[in-house]
C-alpha cells in the first residue's frame, strides 16, 4: 500500500507530513496508524529532538476524519474505533516538542490534531475550525476539551457550535495559532523554530512541555509542586552541568540529551 505519512529529516528535525492531497489529507485509519508507527520510531532516536507536522500541498494541512469512513459505522463500531491508543493524546504526551505548522484547512479531526501539538504555526492562507456540527455530530478528537483549554470557553463554544471556518488572523486573534506567516514563508519560518528548539537541552524540552502540560489538568499548588519537582530533576542531568558551565565559560552549549 502506498504510504500516507511521509518522514523527512532536517538534521535534528522529523517532519511528517500527512501525505493524501487528493483527499486534503483527511485522517483515515491508514494515517492514523502511520503518525502513531512514526511517533513510535522516531521516540527513542536521539537524533531526532523536535517533530513537525504538516500536510502535502497547499490546501490542507488535514482536513479531518475520513468522512467516507465513518459514514456507516453503526455505534459500536464508532466507539471501537475510539479505543486504543489515539494519535491525538500519544502527541500531547509526547517527549519531544511538535509543531503543528498549518499549511491550509485544519479542520475537525484536522484542528484537533493541531491542538494536541505543542505549538501552532499557520500559513496565511490556513483556515482553521471545527465544522463537525454541519455532520450532526461533535468533535470527537478532543476537541471539546483541548479548543476550551486553548481559546477559553466562549470561543470554543463559537466555533464548535456555529461551525464558522475561520481565518489564519481570526485565528491568531483567538490564540487557536501561535504565529502566522506568508504561505511561501511558512516552511522555513517554522523549521527556524524547530532547529532552535532542537539546539536545546532535549532533557530540559521533555521537562518544560511536561510541566506546561500540567497546567492544564493540575490545580495551581499541585502544578507547582509537579513544576518543583521536574527543576530539581534537571540538576541530575549532563545537560543542566553543560548549560550552566557553557553560560559561565561564555560558550555556547552543547547538550546531548544526558
Ligand atoms: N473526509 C473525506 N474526504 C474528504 C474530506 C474529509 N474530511 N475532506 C475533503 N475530502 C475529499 C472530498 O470528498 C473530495 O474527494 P473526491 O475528489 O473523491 O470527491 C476531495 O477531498 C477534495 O475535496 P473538495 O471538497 O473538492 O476540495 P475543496 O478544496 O473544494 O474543499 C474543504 C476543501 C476542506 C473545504 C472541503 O473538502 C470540506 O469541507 N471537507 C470536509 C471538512 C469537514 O467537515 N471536516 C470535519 C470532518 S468530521
Amino acid at each position: 500500500m502506498t504510504p500516507v505519512v511521509r518522514l523527512e529529516r532536517d538534521g535534528a528535525v522529523a517532519i511528517l507530513t500527512v501525505d493524501r492531497p487528493e483527499k486534503r489529507n483527511a485522517l483515515n485509519a491508514a494515517v492514523r496508524a502511520e503518525l502513531i508507527a512514526a511517533l513510535d520510531a522516531l521516540r527513542g532516536d536521539t537524533k531526532v529532538r523536535v517533530l513537525v507536522v504538516t500536510g502535502e500541498g497547499e490546501k490542507a494541512f488535514v482536513a479531518g476524519a475520513d468522512i467516507g469512513e465513518f459514514a456507516e459505522r453503526t455505534p459500536l463500531e464508532q466507539r471501537a474505533a475510539m479505543t486504543g491508543r489515539r494519535v491525538f493524546d500519544e502527541i500531547a504526551a509526547y517527549p519531544k516538542p511538535v509543531i503543528a505548522m498549518i499549511n491550509g484547512f485544519a479542520l475537525g479531526g484536522g484542528c484537533e490534531l493541531a491542538l494536541a501539538c505543542d505549538l501552532r504555526i499557520a500559513a496565511d492562507t490556513a483556515k482553521l475550525g471545527q465544522p463537525e456540527i454541519n455532520l450532526g455530530i461533535i468533535p470527537g478528537g478532543g476537541g471539546t476539551q483541548r479548543l476550551p483549554r486553548v481559546v477559553g470557553t466562549g470561543q470554543a463554544m463559537r466555533l464548535v457550535l456555529t461551525g464558522e471556518i475561520v481565518s489564519a488572523a481570526e485565528a491568531l486573534r483567538i490564540g487557536l495559532v501561535d504565529v502566522v506567516h506568508p504561505a511561501a514563508e511558512l516552511r522555513e519560518r517554522t523549521l527556524e523554530v524547530a532547529r532552535s528548539m532542537a539546539t536545546r537541552s532535549p532533557v530540559a524540552l521533555q521537562m518544560a512541555k511536561s510541566a506546561i502540560r500540567a497546567a492544564a489538568e493540575m490545580p495551581l499548588a499541585a502544578g507547582l509542586a509537579y513544576e518543583t519537582e521536574l527543576f530539581a530533576t534537571c540538576f541530575a542531568s549532563d545537560d543542566k552541568r553543560e548549560g550552566v558551565a557553557a553560560f559561565l565559560e561564555k560558550r555556547p552549549a552543547s547538550f546531548t540529551g544526558r
